[in-house]
């Protein structure tokens, strides 16, 4: 059996301060998916698999409503949790977002120290123009725009995570998986007691107008920078071209999934949903006091209805869909076709 060592968690109740005590892997381990309104499927097929690197490793379609939208995946080798980029294609729907805050606003990439030389060179290749080139924390980064959504490469010589062997990035460069997410928040006094007491994620270090939060060890995968701008309006919340959904952390099991949602609405955060089935992974989601949608994922893995070599090439019907397969796939590729 293997040992974990304990650690005391403080609950704040009518002023006292409680000391919980909860074994290390039992609370949220960091960032496990960040799910996306793009515009169309093969604008992210070329840039999250051309551009970025990654692996193609899922198509399948929302497990919400009657309006059949593809959800596609991309990641590293296995989808491992904080590597996996998720994307709801909404052109056809002709639904635009508005972004603001109370939204995560950014995507950072995590690369090795001393390639942004290559990025630059890269990205220009692809005719993607350079945003920004700057240091935040102490570290180096690029930003570029990809369908209306603001991505960082962020230069990480403590990542030493294994990337996925793309054709299209050499490995010394690959993205090793997410560095952080920016959330932008209009107040952040309530984001602040969330993050600590509901989701136990700590303040580690302050640049301007950013702070960061670290869960567990730290580090990339394991942390996101919240952005305070008081003076923003609130970005839209339904899906809409253009803006980020929600963000994904990772939990180890359904235990602490429950758990963390009993005690966060024991705080008073009670717009929790449900623990819906994803498909590859069991979601509970969580309007955030910063207005940012927050969930908290338990794996499933992609391999339960794809062999390793095939993993992405086939169009997966989400179950609320009760038709011909062949022909709603038949539907999708001639709406917003997909060649990969
Ligand atoms: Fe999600």
């Amino acid at each position: 059996m293997q040992t974990r060592a304990a650690s005391l968690i403080p609950i704040v109740m009518q002023g006292r301060i409680f000391f919980e005590e909860h074994m290390d892997g039992n609370l949220i381990r960091g960032l496990h998916h960040i799910t996306l309104c793009t515009a169309t499927a093969q604008g992210d097929v070329d840039f999250f698999v051309k551009v970025m690197g990654q692996r193609f490793i899922k198509q399948t379609l929302f497990y919400d409503g009657r309006i059949p939208i593809y959800h596609l995946y991309f990641s590293d080798a296995d989808g491992t949790p904080g590597t996996v980029m998720t994307t709801f294609p909404m052109r056809r729907t002709k639904l635009v977002g508005r972004k603001g805050s109370g939204q995560f606003t950014a995507i950072a990439y995590s690369v090795p120290a001393g390639s942004l030389e290559f990025w630059r060179d890269h990205f220009g290749r692809h005719g993607i123009r350079i945003e920004e080139e700057s240091q935040r924390f102490g570290e180096r980064y690029l930003r570029v725009v990809h369908a209306g959504i603001d991505f960082e490469v962020v230069e990480d010589a403590g990542d030493t995570r294994k990337p996925w062997r793309s054709e299209y990035v050499p490995e010394r460069h690959a993205v090793r998986g997410f560095h952080n997410w920016t959330a932008t928040v209009r107040e952040l006094d309530d984001m602040d007691i969330f993050m600590r007491d509901a989701w136990h994620f700590r303040p580690t270090m302050h640049d301007g107008k950013f702070t960061r939060y670290e869960a567990g060890e730290g580090g990339a995968g394991r942390r996101i920078d919240i952005l305070h701008a008081p003076d923003l309006r609130q970005g839209m919340w339904t899906l809409a071209e253009g803006i980020v959904h929600h963000g994904a952390f990772d939990v180890p099991d359904y235990d602490t999934q429950s758990r963390i949602k009993f005690e966060a609405e024991g705080m008073g955060f009670t717009d929790f949903s449900d623990r819906k089935n994803r498909g590859y992974f069991e979601s509970v989601y969580v309007r955030t006091p910063g207005g940012v949608m927050f969930e908290a994922t338990k794996s499933l893995g992609f391999k339960m209805d794809e062999e390793e070599e095939r993993l992405g090439a086939e169009l997966k019907i989400s179950p609320q869909f009760d038709v011909d397969h062949a022909q709603l796939r038949k539907q999708m590729q001639v709406e917003d076709p997909i060649h990969v």
